[in-house]
C-alpha cells in the first residue's frame, strides 16, 4: 500500500516521522523525569541544581504535544488526498463503462460504493497505515534505550513484545466475518431504499408500500444485529489488548521492584524503566485500535477495486475475487487526465456518415440475444426508419451505433470504416440522439438544454426550443428557463420531458441523427405540429428514425422492418408496402 503519489508519500513519511519523533521524545522525557525525581529526593539537589533539567522537560513535553499534532495532521491529509483520487478514478471508471453498468438496480450499490465506501477507507489510511509503521519502530527503539539502561527489563519486553500483533490477527480474523456480514446488509438496505424511493409511485398504487416498509424495517433490524456482532468483537479484542498491556506492564514493574528492593539495580534506570514501559505498548494498542477502525475498509476496498480493475464482477458473481492487484497500486499513483480513456481511436470521417450493420448480434449480459445477425444499410444523407414490434431489438441497434455496447459479433461500419476504429468521444460528438426515455437531470431547464451544446448562445437555445415547441413549455414554467426541473425532471410531464430532449437535438445540430420514437408521449396535434421542425433536423442528415407510425415511416427513404432481432425486410416504403410483405400487413392492418 506504498502511494506513489510524491504528495501522498510525503503525508505518510510525515506522519511516521512525528510518531517515532514522539517515540524518541517519550525515551528523553521518562530519562529527564528519572534523573530529576532522583537528584530531588535521593541526592538532595535543590531547585537551583533542577532548574534546568525542569526547563528541558517542559520542552520536552511541548515537543511532544508538537510532534502529535504533526502527526495528525499528516495523516488526515494522506486520508483526504486519496480519497478524492479515488472517488476521481471511481468517476472516470464508471463513465468509461458506460451505461451498460451503472443503470439498474446497480445504481444503488454503486452510489454507496463511491460515498460511503470510499469513507470506510479514511481509518484505513490515516490511522492503521502510520500505525502499522510505527508500531513496529518506536517499540524497538525504547526496547533498545532500556537495554541500556537495565538490559533484564529490555528482555521481559521483548518476549511480550509479539504477543500483542498475534492476539490482534486472531481476534482480527474472527472480526473479518462480521464485517463483512456488516457491510453487505448496508448494501443490501441502501439498494433496497433507493430502488424503492424510485417505485414508490408504483408501490403505493399497487398497495405495496407497507410491505415496503417492513421490508426495510426487517433489513435495517439485520443491520442492528451485524454492527452489534461487529461491535462486541472489537470490544472484546480491546479488552485482551488492555489486559495484554496491563500484565505485562506489571511484570516489568515486579521484576523490577523485586530487584530495586535487593539493590540489584540502581533507582535511576529502575525509574526510567517503569516510565517507559506504557509508552511501550502504547503504539502496539493503537494498532490494535486503529486495526478495527479500518475492518470495514477490507470489504469496501474489494468492491471498490473490482470496479476500478474491470467494472463488470459482482460480488456473487465467479471470479469476482479479491482486489486486483494492479488497481490497489495503481491508486496512489499520480493521476494522468486522461488515464482512464478506455480507446483513442481514429477521429470519425468528416462526411460520409454511410453506416452498415453486417451481421450484427448482441445480447444483454444475462439475457437473450436482442440482436442475432442483423444487417442493414443507412445511407448517407438519407432517413432510414427502424420498425418493428416491441422488443424487436430497435433501441439496442440504436446503443450500439452510439457505442454503449460493443457487437457480440459482426461490425458496425461508417463510411467503409469499422466504427470500433473511432474514438467513442469524437463519434458521439457527431450524433444526436433522442432516447426513448429522455433524462431530465437536477438542474434548471436552460442547463438541461444547454447539455447539449454548452457553448450555444441564447439565440440559439431560443431557437432549439422553438423547433422542438419547448419554448411553450417554458413560458408555462413558474420561473420560465430558470426553473429547477429536480431529480429526474420530475416537474415535466413525459411529452413535456420529450420535447426538450428534441431540443437537445436541435441545439446539438449533428450530422448523425438518432431518434428514437421522438414523437411518442405527444398528441396528435403536436405529432403534427412537431412532424415539420422534425423533418427540418433530418434534412441533408443522415437519419435513423425509430418509429410505429405509418405517416412517419412513410416518408422515410427506406423502412428496415426488425423481428427478434433479425431483418424481416428492408426497402423504400412504397416497394415494400408493393411487395406484399410483413410491411404491407402491417399498413393494411393499421387505422385509417
Ligand atoms: N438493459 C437491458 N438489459 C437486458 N435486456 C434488455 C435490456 N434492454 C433491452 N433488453 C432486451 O433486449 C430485447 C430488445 O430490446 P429493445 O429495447 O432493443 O427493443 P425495442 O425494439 O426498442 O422495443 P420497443 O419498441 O418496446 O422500444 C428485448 O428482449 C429486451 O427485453
Ligand atoms: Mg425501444
Amino acid at each position: 500500500m506504498w502511494p506513489r503519489e510524491a504528495a501522498a508519500r510525503r503525508a505518510l513519511l510525515g506522519a511516521v516521522g512525528a510518531g517515532l519523533l514522539g517515540g524518541l521524545l517519550a525515551i528523553g522525557q521518562a530519562f529527564g523525569l528519572s534523573r530529576l525525581i532522583d537528584g530531588v529526593f535521593l541526592r538532595g539537589a535543590d531547585l537551583a541544581a533542577s532548574a534546568g533539567l525542569l526547563a528541558v522537560l517542559v520542552g520536552l513535553a511541548f515537543a511532544r504535544a508538537a510532534a502529535g499534532a504533526v502527526g495528525d495532521v499528516c495523516a488526515q491529509g494522506l486520508a483526504t488526498r486519496t480519497k478524492v483520487r479515488l472517488r476521481a478514478r471511481l468517476a472516470q471508471q464508471l463513465v468509461a463503462l458506460g451505461p451498460r453498468f451503472s443503470s439498474g438496480e446497480r445504481a444503488g450499490e454503486l452510489v454507496r460504493t463511491a460515498t460511503a465506501g470510499v469513507e470506510t477507507i479514511d481509518p484505513a489510511l490515516s490511522q492503521a497505515l502510520p500505525q502499522a509503521l510505527l508500531a513496529a519502530l518506536v517499540p524497538l527503539a525504547i526496547v533498545a534505550a532500556v537495554a541500556v539502561a537495565d538490559p533484564l527489563s529490555a528482555l521481559v519486553l521483548f518476549v511480550t513484545l509479539p504477543l500483542i500483533p498475534l492476539f490482534t490477527a486472531l481476534i482480527g480474523s474472527l472480526a473479518a466475518a462480521r464485517t463483512a456480514e456488516q457491510w453487505s446488509t448496508v448494501g443490501r438496505l441502501s439498494a433496497r431504499l433507493l430502488d424503492g424511493l424510485q417505485g414508490l409511485p408504483t408501490l403505493v398504487a399497487l398497495g405495496r408500500a407497507d410491505d415496503y416498509a417492513g421490508e426495510i424495517a426487517a433489513t435495517a433490524e439485520r443491520l442492528r444485529v451485524a454492527t452489534m456482532r461487529v461491535l462486541r468483537v472489537a470490544f472484546l479484542s480491546g479488552l485482551a489488548l488492555e489486559l495484554l498491556a496491563t500484565v505485562g506492564t506489571a511484570l516489568v514493574a515486579v521484576q523490577v521492584g523485586l530487584r530495586l528492593l535487593h539493590e540489584h539495580v540502581e533507582f535511576a534506570p529502575a525509574l526510567f524503566v517503569l516510565l517507559l514501559t506504557p509508552e511501550f505498548y502504547k503504539p502496539l494498542r493503537a494498532l490494535g485500535a486503529a486495526f478495527h477502525a479500518a475492518m470495514p475498509a477490507r470489504d469496501a476496498g474489494q468492491r471498490l477495486f473490482a470496479i476500478l480493475d474491470n467494472g463488470f464482477q459482482r460480488r456473487d458473481e465467479p471470479g469476482a475475487g479479491p482486489m486486483g492487484a494492479t488497481s490497489r497500486t495503481e491508486l496512489l499513483r499520480p493521476q494522468t487526465p486522461t488515464g482512464f480513456r478506455a480507446e483513442h481511436g481514429a477521429v470519425p470521417p468528416e462526411e460520409s456518415l454511410a453506416i452498415a450493420f453486417e451481421d450484427v448480434a448482441f445480447a444483454y449480459p444475462g439475457g437473450r440475444a436482442a440482436l442475432c445477425g442483423a444487417s442493414f444499410h443507412v445511407p448517407a444523407g438519407e432517413v432510414t426508419a427502424l420498425a418493428g414490434p416491441s422488443g424487436a431489438g430497435k433501441s439496442t441497434a440504436a446503443a450500439l451505433l452510439l457505442r454503449f455496447f460493443e457487437p457480440d459479433t459482426g461490425t458496425i461500419t461508417v463510411g467503409g470504416h469499422p466504427l470500433s476504429s473511432f474514438d467513442a468521444e469524437a463519434w458521439r460528438e457527431r450524433i444526436a440522439w433522442v432516447p426513448q426515455r429522455p433524462h431530465l437531470f437536477f438542474g434548471t431547464a436552460r442547463e438541461n438544454l444547454l447539455l447539449a451544446r454548452p457553448a450555444a448562445s441564447s439565440e440559439q437555445l431560443e431557437r432549439a426550443a422553438a423547433l422542438a415547441r419547448f419554448d411553450e413549455v417554458v413560458g408555462e414554467l413558474p420561473q420560465g428557463w430558470d426553473t429547477p426541473l429536480g431529480e429526474a425532471g420530475a416537474r415535466l410531464s413525459s411529452g413535456q420531458a420529450q420535447r426538450l430532449a428534441l431540443a437537445r437535438a436541435f441545439l446539438k445540430d449533428a450530422p448523425l441523427v438518432i431518434l428514437d420514437e421522438p414523437t411518442a408521449h405527444l398528441d396528435a396535434a403536436l405529432q403534427a405540429s412537431l412532424a415539420r421542425s422534425i423533418r427540418a433536423l433530418c434534412d441533408g442528415r443522415t437519419v435513423l428514425l425509430i418509429a410505429h407510425r405509418l405517416e412517419t415511416l412513410r416518408q422515410a427513404d427506406r423502412v428496415v422492418l426488425l423481428a427478434h432481432g433479425r431483418v424481416v425486410e428492408h426497402g423504400a416504403p412504397a416497394e415494400l408496402r408493393a411487395a406484399g410483405g410483413a410491411f404491407a400487413r402491417l399498413w393494411a392492418e393499421a387505422p385509417a
